[in-house]
């Protein structure tokens, strides 16, 4: 365990640079704590480190333009992501996306060697769904189909807005937010809602993390996925 500062993004983002090698392809999370990270991770290439960034996300792509870091696409595979998420489980298991950069962060996550995540300790949960919406990322021709067979499922979609429009994603997408509760079979509800034609994916994101770095009051701790 290691002491935090004040700050416990930043606490967060300067542990996970433990993680990152020179000569690293490093994929870029979004959201706070992946963004904490970016800050992070730009300070050590100003100092020498030599790294190129895959960001997850438009705007991580500008902040990490504006910061000096040197991007690329997925032409070579990533050592290491380093991303945010909204709730974690005993397993590692995820739901992220209340962001709204859920399938570039899957994407980005299946070209990794190790994904690693950055969250506060009250993103901890016993079961998935208990503490927000699950994101479902739908193609916008599909929306009242896809409204349809997820309320068939038992869920609630609610279409997430932006300034009294819907919100529209980095994939010109749109975003139904899921009150799904707590989530008896994520795997079982993961396959059920991918297999909704117009269902571009969503924010489960099942034996992606690695490793889960939590900061806990004033410390760090971290969370390693058992490998079976
Ligand atoms: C973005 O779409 C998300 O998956 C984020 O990684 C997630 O919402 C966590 O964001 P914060 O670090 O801002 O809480």
């Amino acid at each position: 365990m290691a002491a935090t500062t004040n700050d416990p993004l930043a606490a967060l983002a300067t542990h996970a640079l433990g993680f990152v090698r020179d000569g690293d392809v490093v994929g870029l999370g979004s959201g706070r704590a992946a963004g904490a990270f970016v800050h992070a991770l730009a300070a050590r290439v100003r100092a020498g480190l030599k790294v190129h960034g895959v960001p997850t996300s438009e705007e991580t792509a500008r902040l990490a333009r504006e910061l000096g870091i040197d991007l690329v696409g997925l032409e070579a595979d990533i050592a290491l992501t380093v991303d945010g998420a909204d709730e974690v489980d005993g397993k590692l298991n995820l739901i992220k996306g209340h962001g709204g950069a859920l399938v570039r962060e899957r994407i980005v996550a299946a070209a990794s060697e190790r994904q690693v995540i950055l969250i506060t300790s009250d993103k901890l949960v016993e079961v998935l769904g208990g503490r927000g919406p699950l994101p479902v990322e739908v193609l916008p021709f599909a929306v009242p189909f896809c409204r349809r067979r997820l309320e068939d499922l038992g869920l609630k979609p609610t279409m997430r807005m932006q300034e009294e429009r819907p919100f529209v994603t980095d994939n010109f997408n749109v975003i139904f937010d899921c009150a799904v509760g707590p989530i008896g079979d994520p795997a079982g509800l993961e396959r059920a809602i991918r297999a909704i034609a117009g269902v571009i994916d969503t924010g489960l994101f099942l034996g992606t993390a690695d490793r889960v770095v939590v900061a806990d009051g004033d410390t760090i701790r971290e969370l390693v996925r058992k490998r079976r």
